[in-house]
């Protein structure tokens, strides 16, 4: 199918794309979201310029492809659960997403895509950077892909969320509920492409299933190493009302926090994914 409604110009060649001739405020006629689907299957992550979207706007483009999902733990704004607060300013300890991950990978059905949408971002700074699972997975050789297939590994949060958003409440299944964990094949395959990509990363995945604590921990500081590849990236320069939406089954993204003491603003909306296979 050939792009008619919508203009796509890679980033790089493995994964990202720049996406004019939309306005996402607007609702998507069959076309455009057929081609926006296409590009974010091609891509992995795809990104807008220049989007003036309030809070109803973005869940609503966020609908489009798929049930939307409700974080956990963080906070959300008043009568928003869907909305997920991005912020970094000068009374910031920490931000989201700072280590190399795919969103929320704790829950037995982890978010299909995140779409990003940021408000205000510092003069320079601020980047993200995205990275190709697919690329992580045909770079393996054939005897360590052969070793890595069929194996699971266990991805928990409480040692990520408990830490930033403390235990008082406010959480997704109510106060007494645990922070979600479950166990994933360190391969899945895409549900749509087909293709096949690594699964684990440094935030939330903590071991593999099966083996030795010390084997474990070789096989996934090899993983994560592996999946800092710099030819599996590419970076994304944000400007105010710039939209990012990845894909989190076959990318990982980590958030710069370079630009502190300037204030860095925005919204996420994630939309529910299902249990990778
Ligand atoms: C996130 O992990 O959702 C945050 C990404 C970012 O702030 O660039």
């Amino acid at each position: 199918m050939p792009y008619e409604t919508i203009e796509v110009a890679p980033l790089s060649p493995r994964i990202g794309a720049e996406i004019s001739g939309v306005n996402l405020s607007e609702p998507l006629g069959n076309q455009t979201f057929a081609e926006i689907h296409k590009a974010l299957m091609t891509h992995q992550v795809i990104f807008f310029r220049d989007q003036v979207m309030d809070w109803e706007q973005h869940k609503t483009f966020g609908r489009r492809f798929g049930e939307l999902h409700v974080h956990p733990t963080a906070p959300s704004p008043e009568g928003h659960p869907e909305i997920l607060t991005i912020r970094g300013d000068a009374k910031s300890k920490r931000v989201a997403g700072q280590t190399w991950h795919t969103d929320v990978s704790c829950d037995e059905e982890p978010p299909m895509g995140s779409i990003l949408h940021l408000h205000e971002v510092p003069e320079t700074g601020g980047d993200t950077m995205f990275a190709s699972m697919y690329a992580a997975y045909d770079a393996l050789s054939d005897t360590m892909k052969a070793f890595l297939d069929g194996l699971k590994a266990w991805h928990e949060s409480e040692h990520v969320h408990g830490k930033r958003y403390g235990h008082k409440g406010g959480m997704r299944d109510g106060e007494e509920m645990l922070f979600p964990k479950a166990l994933h094949p360190i391969v899945r395959t895409h549900p749509d492409t087909g293709r096949k990509c690594l699964y684990v990363n440094c935030n939330f995945t903590t071991r593999i299933e099966g083996l030795a604590r010390a084997e474990s921990d070789a096989v996934l500081g090899f993983l994560y190493r592996h999946i800092e590849t710099p030819e599996f990236h590419c970076r994304f320069r944000w400007r105010n009302n710039s939209v990012a939406f990845w894909d989190n089954r076959c990318a990982q993204h980590r958030a710069l926090w370079d630009y502190y003491p300037q204030t860095r603003h925005g919204y996420r909306v994630t939309v529910q994914g299902d249990r990778p296979a």
